[in-house]
């Protein structure tokens, strides 16, 4: 049996505004799915959908309303958040906002590594450092020592994984993490995430309404509209044969091979 890495059980949000007179804004969140082993799952949908909440959820960053995250068999209420944060890493839509524009980038690798390997010395941090950036493609002769404004959105975008990457986590939620940055990048990073997930087993929650790049990438779908979800499945099944309208609309809407195929 694979392995399953977490499960999510009907994990749901509201979102509250106003203080006084507190209005729900947003409560129809309601999610349940898993991810196994070595698995790329793609969570698409339009804009406002709620794709970015279910991550926020999963890394922490929000709290759920209601619901449970179960990673590697244990409720992530019960995990101290440096435990939790050496399993699940997280790369966002936007590389630049995770860089402080005053610091070299390697400021990003040595904070990493001072939580995640803080008894190695710093001779096998630099190899470790070195060693991690060549996973992703870059060259340290490249990029360390130089400043954030200094390197191309994909480069930056792929420090940020090797950063992920220097905890050795079993998971990784990756909201958007191609949107900006240009075509070559992007097919970089797509191909780079698979290639983690045959050579080291990580699995992958990919965030994306690219239809497309879901498409490429993911082993299994799940399609979201306005916080439920509508459809899921292993990828082609869900887009070469959509059961959903709503599915049907999506795929409709991308001008390419997939609406010859559906
Ligand atoms: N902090 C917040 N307060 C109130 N409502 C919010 C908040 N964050 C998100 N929402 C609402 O929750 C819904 C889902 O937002 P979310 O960012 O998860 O969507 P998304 O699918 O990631 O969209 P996108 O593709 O544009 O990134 C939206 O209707 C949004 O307005
Ligand atoms: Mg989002």
């Amino acid at each position: 049996m694979v392995e399953e890495i977490i499960r999510i059980e009907n994990l749901t949000k509201r979102y509250i505004s106003g203080i006084i007179k507190q209005k729900e804004t947003y409560g129809a969140l309601d999610v349940s799915f898993d991810i196994k082993r070595g698995e790329i799952l793609s969570l698409v949908g339009e804009s406002g959908s709620g794709k970015s909440t279910v991550a926020n959820m999963i890394l922490r960053l929000l709290k759920p309303t209601m619901g449970n995250i179960i990673l590697l068999g244990k409720n992530i209420k019960e995990y101290k958040i440096k435990k939790y944060y050496e399993n699940v890493q997280g790369i966002f839509q936007d590389p630049y906002s995770s860089y402080n524009f005053f610091y070299k980038v390697d400021h990003v690798l040595n904070q990493a590594i001072s939580h995640s390997l803080s008894w190695v010395d710093i001779a096998e941090k630099e190899r470790i450092i070195s060693n991690t950036l060549e996973i992703v493609g870059l060259r340290g002769t490249e990029t360390l020592g130089r400043f954030p404004h200094q390197l191309s959105g994909g480069q930056l975008q792929r420090i940020l994984l090797a950063r992920c990457l220097l905890f050795k986590p079993r998971l990784l939620i990756a909201d958007e993490p191609t949107s900006m940055v240009d075509a070559c990048a992007r097919a970089e990073i797509l191909n780079l995430l698979k290639k983690l997930k045959d050579k080291s087993g990580i699995s992958v929650l990919f965030i994306t309404h690219d239809i497309g790049q879901a498409q490429y990438i993911s082993d299994r779908v799940i399609v979201m509209k306005k916080g439920e979800i509508v459809e899921r499945g292993p990828t082609n099944d869900v887009f070469l044969n959509p059961k959903n309208d709503y599915t049907q609309n999506l795929l409709a809407s991308v001008p390419s091979i997939y609406r010859k195929w559906a």
